[in-house]
């Protein structure tokens, strides 16, 4: 299966709803809020800036860009309606913050009109993710910030020993959702290929805490996914379904994924 977040506008309604779901979900996991809030918190920016979030997804991280990085005004550009109509939606009462339909490689913006652009989670689902770094670049003024944040895939894990059979649906999840599993290992130097002064490069550390919300869809989709495609028996990934919860239960849950934040700034 080829990454569906790739082409998600293509993907059946149902699959985008359940997708748009976990996306509100990992965005309102106050881990994530934290990983965000450390690479967008210390930004500074002009006054009156202008942002863009590039693959907005359902529009949370969009507006971080006002309320953790202090842009004015912040835009959020994606290429699927139904993501576009759920941003939309969670944010009609914020005058300053707008969605449209777009693709990351061709924005339409205009020339050194913006002061940062965002991706977040974007690039590893993007196939010749250097052609959005140069459209990030025509867009940015001089002086603007590039900040590009990722997971770091191969990190990603439920495992709590060895074998532990829990841990195939985490990486069956990502084998068939993401595209670039290694992209925030290459970004710093596709970014320097390309003209762009680099700024602060951090990790940042994800544990699922609480009812590990997100985690759960991941487990679920992946679950899923390896019955859809004959991997397993749909009993067998039911079981492995059940397992996630029961383990919740018991408090022996365990999720983890690294992040990765580069900030660059075109001169
Ligand atoms: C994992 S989601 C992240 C959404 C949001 N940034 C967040 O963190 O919640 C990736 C998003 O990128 C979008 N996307 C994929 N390819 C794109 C492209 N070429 N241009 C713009 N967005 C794209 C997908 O439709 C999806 O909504």
């Amino acid at each position: 299966m080829s990454d569906p977040y790739a082409n998600l506008a293509a993907e059946d309604a149902a699959l985008q709803a359940r997708i748009a779901d976990a996306m509100d979900a990992r965005c309102l996991d106050p881990a994530q809020v934290a990983i965000r809030q450390e690479y967008l918190g210390d930004l500074t920016l002009p006054k009156g800036a202008f942002a863009v979030e590039l693959g907005s997804g359902t529009g949370h991280v969009t507006k971080d860009l006002m309320t953790l990085a202090g842009a004015e005004q912040a835009l959020g550009i994606e290429p699927s309606p139904v993501m576009v109509e759920r941003a939309n939606q969670h944010f009609a009462d914020e005058p300053n913050l707008s969605f449209r339909i777009g693709d990351a490689k061709q924005t339409d913006l205009a020339d050194a009109s913006v002061d940062l652009v965002l991706m977040h989670t974007l690039l590893c689902h993007v196939p010749g993710p250097e052609d959005a770094v140069k459209e990030a670049w025509r867009v940015l003024k001089p002086g603007g910030i590039l900040a590009i944040c990722d997971g770091d895939y191969d990190t990603a894990t439920a495992q709590i020993a060895d074998f532990d059979p829990l841990n195939q649906t985490i990486r069956f999840m990502i084998n068939q959702n993401v595209t670039n599993l290694w992209v925030m290992r290459q970004i710093s130097g596709m970014l320097a290929d390309l003209g762009f002064d680099l700024g602060r490069r951090r990790g940042h550390s994800y544990v699922a805490e609480g009812d590990a919300a997100y985690f759960m869809t991941v487990i679920d989709r992946g679950a899923d996914r390896m019955a859809e495609t004959g991997v397993l028996f749909p009993e067998t990934a039911a079981a492995l379904k059940t397992e996630a919860q029961k383990r919740l239960k018991a408090d022996t849950f365990f999720g983890f994924m690294s992040y990765v934040s580069q900030i660059a700034r075109k001169p």
